[in-house]
């Protein structure tokens, strides 16, 4: 069974080819970033309709690179929600239409479900069960995670995602947008303890977070102050410092509370490497065992598309022929699939 895969949901478009036997035979991808730098964060509308120009070109580039014909392919997979409803639609339209050109099924597929089943791309895949740690710029959830399908909220964020944090903190340093990964690159040079930022909920029972203080902090901390490239190292080692405590404290209370000693790491947050260290050690030291997707797949991308929508494929699930695209679509609702 091979399938083609389409990924839409914010500002990357892509498109994968994945292969039951063979693996992942061709994964293509466009970032927006330099679309949408200047507004400084996502504009929607500049979003759709970039992935309209991009799409079609990047599902030709994976099948060719594929080396597969639309006549090998037994479904067409797309990010059918949660996400910006018209990015959303762009990849919901095309694959829809495609499937039904090619005569095979679509399936429409959670983007969250897709994250958390990135890592089964890699060569030793996560046994189920396990605690999922989904730290992403929209999300920051702990999940029990029984089976594909089979996902229970343990906590999640009250207020900002932990991406979030990332970006909006380093928006206040001047750092362009996304802010995330050049806020973990100015860290590496900045000095412990010269700012001390709080570790929200972390005193707390439970297993809930809430990253919108630090905002707050940064602004306090940086206010009348020359923003040399010292102080913004400074400043954003300590903000990578109290989102990762707080988010590896919070991965070792859930395998406690649940009993697990398999963790799952996934989202774009998750390429994070101080972040992959300090979970790395702390799990080991637990006697458990973590694991992440590798580098490209903890943001946005299509392989991990492909990976759930096969799997619910190879069920026998698949949609009818109306175009389905969900802005919001809670997790907890997927339909559970044998492993
Ligand atoms: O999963 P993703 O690509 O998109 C969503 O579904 O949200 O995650 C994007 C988020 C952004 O907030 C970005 O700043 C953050 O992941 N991110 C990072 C790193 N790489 C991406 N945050 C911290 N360190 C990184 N290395
Ligand atoms: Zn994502």
């Amino acid at each position: 069974m091979r399938i083609l895969a389409i990924e839409s949901s914010c500002d990357e478009s892509a498109a994968a080819v994945l292969d039951r036997t063979r693996g992942l035979l061709a994964h293509e991808l466009f970032s927006q970033v330099d679309l949408h730098r200047i507004y400084g964060g996502v504009v929607p509308e500049l979003a759709s309709r970039d992935h309209v120009r991009r799409l079609l070109p990047l599902v030709r580039s994976a099948l060719e690179k594929a080396n597969t014909r639309p006549e090998d392919l037994h479904g067409v997979a797309y990010t059918a929600g949660p996400g910006l409803i018209g990015a959303l639609l762009t990849g919901a339209a095309l694959a829809r239409s495609l499937a039904y050109a090619w005569g095979v099924p679509a399936i429409g597929v959670h983007h969250l479900e897709g994250h958390l089943l990135a890592p089964l791309l890699e060569p030793d895949p996560p046994p189920f069960p396990h605690v999922a740690l989904l730290v992403s710029g929209g999300h920051t959830m702990l999940i029990e995670v029984q089976g594909i399908g089979r996902y229970e909220l343990l906590g999640e964020t009250r207020d900002d995602a932990a991406g979030e944090a990332f970006d909006k903190t380093a928006k206040l340093l001047g750092l362009p947008y996304p802010g995330g990964p050049q806020l973990a690159a100015l860290a590496e040079r900045g000095r412990a303890g010269a700012f001390e930022f709080p570790r929200p909920m972390l005193d707390r029972p439970g297993l809930e977070f809430s990253f919108s203080g630090l905002k707050t902090a940064v602004a306090q901390a940086v206010r009348g102050r020359e923003l040399t490239d010292a102080l913004k190292a400074d400043v954003a080692y300590a903000v990578q410092e109290a989102i990762v405590e707080t988010l590896t404290v919070k991965a070792l209370r859930a395998l406690e509370q649940t009993g697990l000693d398999v963790l799952v790491v996934s989202g774009g947050v998750s390429a994070n490497r101080t972040l992959r260290g300090r979970l790395t050690d702390a799990v080991s030291a637990y006697g458990g065992r973590v694991y992440y997707p590798r580098i490209e797949f903890c943001t946005d991308n299509a392989a991990m598309i492909a990976v759930a929508g096969l799997a619910r494929l190879a069920a026998g699930q698949h949609d009818p022929l109306a175009i389905r695209a969900l802005a919001r679509w809670p997790l907890e609702s997927l339909t559970p699939i044998a492993v």
